[in-house]
């Protein structure tokens, strides 16, 4: 698939499940999903923003972040349907929020203006994650955090197959039902095999100009919480 394709193709996916995204997710994760993202945020409790949130969706993670902390955030996502669906949701905090429709691999901003980014279940699908890095590197300041939240598969061999039949079965399947689209589900399990090990989205971030302060596995290496900085 030519990288034009791969971003229609994601786009249109997102576009489609965008009513039910946040059900299903809740579903399927019997409601982790919540507490990965909050783990997260618990990362960057003490560090100053800006904040920008990449690939933010119906900004579920971004207005996790402003419960905590009410300030200024940029959330940026391909999907116009997606922000429109976050800014139609009835919160209070969504007055904090900047929307912009936007490519993560090409970023509308000037150099060294956030002092964070959040990207969370976005980077593994992107087409090109070095000009991405690349790019996250160029708007964070200097010494700024760098959080990417993401699945991963389980070390253990035995779970790693329970979960695999559970991805690739029944994820499928519900998602299917409730969003009518069992693609976008078949195309969550296999981009998720597909994703590079930990080691080497380390080495990645590290040749484009970040430093790993802390890498952590959450239930059972079914999800990685990365904190970068910018060197
Ligand atoms: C799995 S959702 C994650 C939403 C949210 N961050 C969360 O925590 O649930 C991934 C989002 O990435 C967006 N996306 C995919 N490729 C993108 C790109 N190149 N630039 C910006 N957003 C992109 C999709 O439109 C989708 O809304």
């Amino acid at each position: 698939m030519s990288a034009r394709d791969h971003k229609s193709f994601v786009k249109e996916k997102f576009d489609r499940i965008v009513r039910r995204y946040e059900l299903v997710n809740s579903i399927a994760s019997i409601c982790i999903d919540k507490t990965w993202r909050r783990r997260l945020i618990k990362s960057i409790e003490s560090l100053e923003g800006p904040i920008l949130d990449l690939c933010c969706g119906p900004f579920t993670l971004s207005l996790e972040i402003l419960k905590k902390r009410p300030e200024k955030i940029f959330g940026l996502d391909l999907s116009k349907e997606m922000l429109q669906y976050g800014m139609a949701k009835k919160s209070p905090l969504l007055k904090y929020i900047y929307p912009l429709r936007g490519d993560a691999e090409r970023l509308p901003f000037k150099d060294n203006t956030f002092g964070i980014i959040t990207i969370a279940f976005g980077f593994r699908n992107l087409q090109n994650r070095d000009l991405a890095l690349l790019e996250f590197n160029r708007v964070l300041k200097k010494g700024g955090s760098l959080l990417i939240l993401d699945f991963s598969l389980p070390k253990n061999l035995l779970f790693r197959k329970l979960y695999l039949l559970y991805l690739t079965r029944y994820i499928p399947l519900l998602g299917g039902l409730l969003t009518g689209d069992k693609e976008a589900y078949l195309y969550l399990g296999d981009s998720i095999q597909k994703f590079p090990p930990k080691v080497m989205i380390i080495k990645m971030a590290e040749n484009k100009g970040f430093k790993a302060l802390k890498v952590e596995e959450l239930t059972f290496g079914i999800v990685t919480l990365y904190h970068f900085l910018k060197t």
